[in-house]
């Protein structure tokens, strides 16, 4: 798959090591930055991660912030975003099976790098079931009109 992944300062850490946990597992990466700890917004990698995903340029996004909260927030005002933070493996399971989600949000500041790891590996090896939850992701994409 082609997954773009983005982070603010506290995140780009994370986000470089789960970057090349993708290339390792034989994903393209697409990466937006940061790549250091230098303060910047996250709102802008947000948008940037987002865009791609919502222009079909890649398949997935994976963002990293502090929280995971922040880039979910403001990667969800992007038309056809479906951004979901998610800190546990379960989370990430379910918001790909029952919400489509369609980029990954993660805490640097609460997560560690082995357990991010198996919160994307839940991530991308989840299929979105369909039926019901069609209807209802259907009426989420409703909601941006
Ligand atoms: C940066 O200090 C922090 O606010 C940011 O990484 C994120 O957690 C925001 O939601």
């Amino acid at each position: 798959m082609k997954i773009a992944t983005g982070a603010d300062h506290a995140g780009y850490e994370l986000k470089d090591h789960l970057a090349a946990e993708l290339r390792g597992s034989g994903h393209e990466v697409d990466d937006v930055g940061t790549s250091s700890g230098d303060s910047v917004d996250y709102p802008d990698f947000a948008a940037a991660v987002g865009r791609k995903v919502a222009s079909g340029e890649v398949d997935l996004g994976v963002l990293v912030c502090g929280s995971g909260l922040g880039v979910a927030i403001a990667a969800n005002k992007i038309r056809g975003v479906r951004a979901a933070t998610c800190n546990d493996p379960y989370s990430a399971a379910m918001s790909r099976a029952h919400n489509d989600a369609n980029v990954l949000t993660i805490g640097a500041r609460i997560v560690g790098e082995g357990l991010a790891e198996e919160i994307l590996r839940a991530f991308l090896s989840t299929e979105f079931e369909g039926g019901r939850h069609g209807r209802r992701v259907g009426k989420i994409t409703a909601l941006e009109d």
